[in-house]
């Protein structure tokens, strides 16, 4: 069998994160102060995966680029391949056809993190050999994605967000898939939402006979499209998160796994992990909370922040109030205004969100 190869789907448009997205490809908001995407990248070079290729679109293609680079920094060798218009997932991989030739490949959305990564999978599909393999995992709302009927343990139905799910089986978004599938590509049409869906190409395997095997996920998983989703994995990651105190600590105090980078300043503060704070972050007579991921640059100074997400060079200073459950995005300033009268004063981009006490 040809080398497995990997195929990340990083296009798309990304309209259920705005405003984050009016600027910036969704793949790239960070958890745990890594941009999602590179978990993704992550798992192929450690499945042994050594050529990816990278779905993009036409208007976040070079943000992309400049950040995950030629992958040398993963160790692998990474191809961009624009996509012209989000036409789907099966279309993304008709596009990806020149690239992935003949070779079995593993395909994994862009905006998807998966606990246990895909190096048990890839040896599976290796020794397994079906003509695909599908991840699948018991969600509450099946309804928001594709869903899988098994009879005998095999894969007998898929359909991509019924209204009524006659299973609670969602498709992981990691699939692993043998050339077949570029046929079904081509055989299928556009669905009622104007896709080439991947579901209705792998129903298409499944109507020829072919072999699709489900995987039941066991470990957690995590569609980051929408902003609680993005906060949920940023609690899972940093779970995990290994202890380090790299910055510079004057007169503070830091419980539990904290990650510190170098660069950081921490005057006054406490710290309560899991939590990261990023490089050249400034944090000064201030509370950092559990579930906190602080990017680098930022400054939080007399306020308290937790289970909350924000981004590089942003500020939040002299609240009265603790923030929590916010995703605040790059170079924002919150604060308390100098001057009478005591008012809000507001200079809020397109399709934000903001709750007041
Ligand atoms: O997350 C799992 C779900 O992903 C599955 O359960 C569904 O069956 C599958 O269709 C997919 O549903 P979504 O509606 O969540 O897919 P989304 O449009 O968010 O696209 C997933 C990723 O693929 C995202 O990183 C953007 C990228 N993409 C999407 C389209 C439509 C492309 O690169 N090109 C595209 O044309």
């Amino acid at each position: 069998m040809a080398e497995l190869k990997g195929l990340i789907l990083s296009g798309g448009k990304g309209t259920r994160l705005r405003p984050l997205t009016h600027t910036s490809a969704k793949q790239l908001v960070p958890v745990a102060n890594r941009p999602v995407l590179f978990y993704g990248i992550q798992a192929m070079a450690d499945a042994g995966i050594e050529e990816v290729g990278i779905i993009v679109a036409p208007e976040t293609g070079d943000e992309i680029r400049a950040a995950a680079g030629d992958g040398s920094a993963f160790g692998v060798s990474i191809t961009y391949i624009e996509q012209a218009s989000p036409d789907g997932l099966a279309h993304a991989v008709l596009t990806a056809e020149p690239f992935l030739g003949e070779s079995p490949f593993v395909m994994y959305l862009g905006d998807n993190l998966l606990r246990d990564g895909i190096t048990e999978l890839a040896r599976t599909f290796a020794t397994e050999r079906p003509d695909a393999l599908i991840l699948l995992t018991p969600v509450p709302d099946p309804e928001h994605y594709g869903v899988a009927e098994l009879t005998d343990g095999r894969v007998s139905r898929l359909v991509e967000k019924p209204p009524e799910p006659e299973t609670d089986l969602a498709l992981v978004g990691v699939y692993m898939f043998t050339p077949a599938i570029f046929e079904a590509a081509r055989a299928i049409e556009p669905s009622p939402r104007g896709e080439l869906e991947i579901t209705d190409a792998i129903q298409w395997l499944v109507d020829g006979g072919l072999r699709v095997d489900p995987h039941v996920v066991h470990g957690w998983w995590k569609d980051t499209g929408q902003v609680h989703d993005m906060l949920e994995a940023n609690r899972l990651i940093l779970d995990d998160i290994a202890e380090r105190h790299d910055g510079e600590l004057v007169d503070s105090r830091v419980e539990g796994r904290v990650c510190i980078e170098a660069g950081a300043r921490l005057e006054r503060a406490t710290v309560r992990g899991p939590a990261i704070i990023g490089a050249g972050a400034t944090v000064r007579d201030a509370y950092i909370g559990p579930y906190t991921a602080i990017a680098e640059g930022v400054t939080i100074e007399s306020a308290e922040i937790e289970h909350s997400i924000v981004l590089a060079g942003s500020t939040i200073r002299d609240l009265d109030s603790r923030v929590e459950a916010s995703l605040i995005g790059r170079d924002v300033t919150i604060g308390r205004g100098p001057a009478m009268p005591r008012a809000y004063r507001f200079v809020v981009g397109d399709s934000s969100e903001i709750s007041i006490l």
